[in-house]
């Protein structure tokens, strides 16, 4: 049976938790596994950013976290067993809230299934079985649940684009996403029919696109957005004709027509989007040229470095040894 894991960012019976509960329950009546998961019931520490997870994937790990005591390993169980993910947020400041960027920083570089192709291609080379774990490169579909408290979508802008910091690294497909404004009290939301008819739409949409090839997938969402890959309107601007999307990293043309501006994307660009895998490899090919560069002057950073040693951090006076 094909499991719908439901991941809610907010208060216990909030907005977000109640949007993703109607999109978990309508998905539940097609047949599916559902189940929920709340962030606040996690202990999710923040990546310390020593990169060991790569480095034992490369040289033939299975890229275990160094952090030993959080929820990390549970809630990894849960996704690797998902065929398909829900994440539902409020906005914080216009973007996720901070304990889910915390979890997107874990899922991050270890969770990538262009660096664990890497490592299992290398692995498999050299004759020996890959210790990556086979259930990050099974497909997976996902969608989109945003609630803000203001009236206007300027203090959502940058909610949904942000949420895919948590799907692209595994490849997971986002298939729809919806967003719904004006909602500040706690569960109020539960007045709002509209809201909680697209969020029982949205829960059908995964549960009928879990398992299907991806050439099967389409977008479901109400906007088709700007950029044609990630569906985000969110583009960096310069003073010239191109735009880069902010979330995929691919430039596109400006056009202006009778007062009208388009975005064009060619299919050349779209398909080194980071949401691709060809995007995300040229990436990791990219990382891996820049330390290879840099790797040799480590003796001298090392020794530059210790001028500033002798200016000491301030703590509180209970605060845990870093492991950073
Ligand atoms: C720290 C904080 C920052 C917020 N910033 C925004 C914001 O930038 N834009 C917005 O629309 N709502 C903002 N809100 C309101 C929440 O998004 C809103 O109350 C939402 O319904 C909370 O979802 P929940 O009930 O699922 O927790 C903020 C709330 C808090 C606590």
């Amino acid at each position: 049976m094909m499991k719908l894991l439901g991941l809610g960012s907010g208060r216990k019976m909030g907005n977000s938790e109640v949007l993703l509960r109607e999109a978990l329950m309508a998905a539940e009546k097609t047949g599916v596994k559902i189940e929920l998961l709340r962030l606040h019931d996690l202990h999710i520490k923040p990546c310390i950013g020593c990169i060991s997870c790569s480095k034992d994937q490369q040289s033939g790990g299975t890229g275990e976290c160094v952090i030993k005591d959080d929820d990390m390993p549970f809630f990894n169980e849960k996704l690797l067993g998902c065929d398909g993910i829900i994440l539902s947020i409020p906005v914080y400041i216009m973007t996720p809230p901070g304990h889910f960027k915390v979890l997107c920083d874990r899922i991050g570089p270890s969770h990538d299934v262009a660096w664990q192709m890497e490592a299992k291609r290398i692995a498999e080379s050299e004759g020996r079985e890959s210790k990556i774990d086979p259930r990050f490169f099974k497909p997976r579909v996902g969608a989109f649940i945003a609630v803000g408290g203001a009236p206007t979508p300027d203090w959502l802008s940058l909610a949904l684009p942000l949420m895919n910091t948590f799907t692209f690294p595994m490849q997971i497909e986002v298939i729809d996403q919806m967003q719904v404004l004006g909602s500040p009290l706690p569960g109020q939301v539960v007045l709002n029919d509209v809201a909680l008819e697209r969020a029982r739409r949205l829960g059908r949409h995964v549960a009928e696109a879990m398992g299907k090839p991806l050439e099967q997938l389409e977008w479901k969402g109400d906007e088709p957005g700007t950029c044609p890959v990630c569906h985000s309107n969110v583009m960096l601007v310069g003073k010239t004709k191109s735009v880069e999307c902010a979330v995929c990293g691919i430039r596109g043309e400006l056009k202006e027509r009778n007062g009208e501006i388009t975005v064009t994307f060619s299919k050349e660009q779209q398909a080194i989007s980071r949401l691709t895998l060809a995007g995300k490899k040229l990436h990791f090919d990219d990382v891996v040229e820049t330390v290879g560069k840099n790797i040799q002057a480590m003796g001298e950073v090392q020794a530059r470095l210790k001028k500033y040693q002798t200016l000491k951090a301030v703590k509180p006076s209970k605060a845990k040894k870093n492991l950073s």
